[in-house]
């Protein structure tokens, strides 16, 4: 049957119950139609557990572990679109193997502040790299007949007072920073995305006119379902009369969401017309069509197969990012280890339970000190130390989420411990610095977990927690070969003992094969080719929101430093980051030969072909991103000095060369104006900027853009 004869057969009760939540994750079918219920299920790195229809009470089933995938800020540290596509297959395999439409993810706001607690989910500080790598991840997971749901829309960027807060912002920041990834989500085909708890010009952004109406279905011609977060609704007559499709919520009051009886009301007493419930009916049948869920062939699906884990480890493989490596510390030789010291929390710690709606239960995953020990066998002999104390959580009656949507709910309260914690941190240290007298191969891994990596909450400052610092700092003075390794969702601050590290090693929430791949990368078995998808500052005044005061705000914050975010910021007002941009190591080294550029118009369109000849002098295989950066030579308005407009990663053997192209169009040279109420281009000379961070440029050329 066509939609519109469909709708036709539907009743308005039959209607409204599509376009609510009728579970805590469903919405209500047709059955006499043969229409479904509509299934979603969290999230970015997996596909979450069941919870009871009505209860946040988990159904503790034997058959809902899944493979556990890396997390955004993994993703994007990949700096890989092969990468991002092969999760997005995974995931929409996964969420199709266990019998859901919708998957909630990507995740793809903009890195503000590197204390936002979700930006473990996210991908970056650009939006050039956010906006490939999430259509890559659309692309794969809608392979399975699963609809992408991109989250969130938009300007949500904090934790902090996030079901209200309001955020003003200059209209050329939010084009050229906080919608390209979205926008690009929408060019890609993605089949829902999900509204943002805050405000943006003083309304909810799920029923914001100016973003679902004006922006995402006039401008951008957007044709498939807006779905609210969950509790994002505050009003029936606005969120109906805007182009939200599906209200879902925390609670368990199904029938008495804005968008269900109070709606069936309003249309009843003609306050509402049945036309914009007609509306939002029909792009829910559109997406449904679109998923074969009303007839056809619709694929099944699978999960936990071997494929996945092994698609899962090779992703892992590319998103560790190697900062610092002196006198070729690493890799470490097999045949000259005997004994090893691990040290800190992270080295046996699990992550996939964690982080808010990201979390999951994951078919197993592999500890860094496992992924050691399953590698090297019998013959090492590992010794592991705390090094620091992780204060546990307090067992919670309630699940967080149901209690999601008082602000003062606190997601993870921490145990109230009965001993002095500093005590214990120095008991830990000092154990741990004991030990390292007796090792030659000591390797530490610290730095976050999702007690900080987490939903509902943002960081309060840049710093290492349970006294890392210190343990660091006495650590490293007697053995500075030690391999540091921090696992974090984003930036911290190592101001105190970096200059003392020979080698630090950063890995994101790399999933369940993240030891393995860990234990790989130390002995050389995964060469490092991972770069930073955000810049990480030496301090948090040193970030461009903090620096202006305005993170995270109140009832509103105001993002003053506009365009000026990350290596923006840094470039445009000469703050040297602790680690740049794009920034990370191989065990090989690149030369950069040459670049040719070669300028045309193809349908009045500007199209720049960049080649780059590229060789591996090293001895070994690696894997190198080529980045490109447009510079403007004479803006004609105030713009950043350089932007991020194309990368591509290519393989290369010992003593390899390969040529890779880049293209550029016309939007690697715009910027938004706010009088033409559109992007333009300027004419006039650019540079083109190639190098393996935002501050290492190897080659450039200049090229004149001319009008046509
Ligand atoms: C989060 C969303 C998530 C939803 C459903 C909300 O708290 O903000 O990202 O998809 O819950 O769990």
């Amino acid at each position: 049957m066509k939609i519109d004869d469909i709708l036709k057969e539907l009743t308005l009760k039959e209607k409204i119950g599509m376009i609510h939540g009728d579970g805590l994750f469903q919405t209500k079918g047709v059955p006499r139609l043969g229409i479904p219920p509509l299934k979603m299920a969290d999230g970015p790195m997996g596909v979450r557990a069941d919870f009871q229809n009505d209860q946040w009470i988990s159904l503790n089933q034997e058959d809902d572990y899944v493979s556990y995938l890396p997390s955004g800020s993994a993703i994007a540290a990949s700096w890989n679109q092969e990468v991002a596509y092969d999760m997005g297959k995974v995931l929409g395999e996964e969420a199709r193997g266990r019998g859901k439409d919708v998957i909630l993810a990507p995740s793809v706001n903009i890195k503000r502040s590197p204390l936002c607690g979700r930006n473990f989910e996210y991908m970056s500080e650009d939006p050039y790299l956010t906006a490939k790598l999430a259509t890559d991840m659309i692309k794969g997971i809608q392979e399975s007949d699963v609809a992408a749901c991109v989250k969130h829309f938009a300007m949500n960027n904090q934790e902090t007072m996030r079901l209200w807060v309001d955020v003003k912002v200059e209209e050329r920041a939010v084009r050229e920073l906080y919608l390209p990834a979205f926008k690009a989500a929408v060019e890609a085909g993605t089949l829902s995305l999900m509204g943002a708890y805050n405000r943006y010009k003083g309304f909810h952004c799920c029923h914001n006119k100016e973003l679902l109406d004006d922006i995402l279905r006039t401008e951008w011609g957007y044709q498939g379902t807006v779905i609210s977060d969950w509790g994002a609704v505050h009003d029936t007559a606005l969120a109906a009369n805007c182009s939200l499709d599906i209200e879902m919520s925390v609670t368990d009051n199904f029938d008495e969401y804005f968008m269900a009886d109070p709606l069936y009301e309003a249309v009843q007493n003609g306050t509402i017309k049945e036309s914009v419930v007609d509306e939002k009916v029909k792009r829910v049948l559109w997406m449904m069509e679109h998923l074969q869920m009303l007839g056809g062939n619709r694929k099944s699906g699978s999960y936990n197969t071997q494929q996945h884990r092994q698609r899962i480890k090779e992703a892992a493989k590319e998103s560790v990012v190697l900062l610092k490596n002196e006198n070729h510390n690493l890799p470490w030789a097999k045949a000259s280890v005997t004994r090893i010291l691990v040290i800190g929390d992270n080295g046996t710690r699990l992550h996939s339970t964690g982080g808010g709606s990201a979390e999951i239960k994951a078919l197993y995953e592999i500890s860094p000190l496992m992924g050691l020990k399953m590698l090297l066998g019998g013959h090492v002999e590992i010794t592991y130390a705390k090094g620091y104390y992780v204060p546990e959580e307090m067992e919670s009656e309630t699940n967080w989420q149901e209690s999601s949507l008082e602000e003062s709910s606190n997601v993870h309260a921490q145990k109230k411990d009965s001993f002095d914690v500093s005590k214990k941190q120095e008991e830990l240290r000092k154990e741990a610095l004991e030990l390292a007298k007796d090792f030659e191969h000591i390797i530490y891994v610290g730095g976050l977990n999702h007690d900080f990596d987490v939903e509902g909450l943002d960081r309060e400052d840049l710093t290492l927690p349970y006294g890392q610092d210190q343990l660091l700092e006495e650590l490293l003075l007697n053995h500075p070969r030690t391999i540091v390794t921090l696992i974090t969702g984003a930036p911290v601050s190592m101001e105190q003992w970096e200059s003392k590290a020979q080698t630090i090693l950063w890995m994101s929430y790399a999933g369940m094969e993240g030891g393995s791949v860990f234990a790989e990368t130390i002995f050389g078995d995964n060469n490092p080719s991972g770069k930073l998808p955000e810049t990480w500052t030496k301090t948090l005044a040193d970030c461009p929101a903090h620096s202006v005061g305005e993170f995270p705000g109140a009832e509103s914050v105001a993002y003053t430093e506009g365009l000026y975010v990350g290596y923006r910021y840094h470039e445009k007002y000469n703050v040297k980051p602790q680690y740049p941009f794009g920034h990370g190591l191989s065990y090989t080294t690149f030369r950069y030969d040459s670049i040719e550029v070669e300028q045309f118009y193809e349908e009045q369109e500007i199209k720049v072909i960049v080649n780059v000849k590229i060789t591996n002098d090293g001895t070994v295989a690696g894997k190198e991103v080529i980045q490109l950066y447009v510079e403007p030579k004479n803006p004609q308005i105030d713009r950043p000095i350089q932007e991020l407009k194309g990368f591509a990663k290519v393989a290369l053997e010992a003593g390899e060369t390969k040529e890779v192209t880049l293209t550029l169009d016309a939007s690697s040279f715009a910027y938004y104006s706010e009088a033409k109420k559109q992007f333009v281009v300027d004419t006039g000379v650019y540079n083109l900027r190639v190098g393996t961070s935002n501050e290492d440029i190897r080659l450039e050329k200049e090229i004149r853009i001319l009008n046509k």
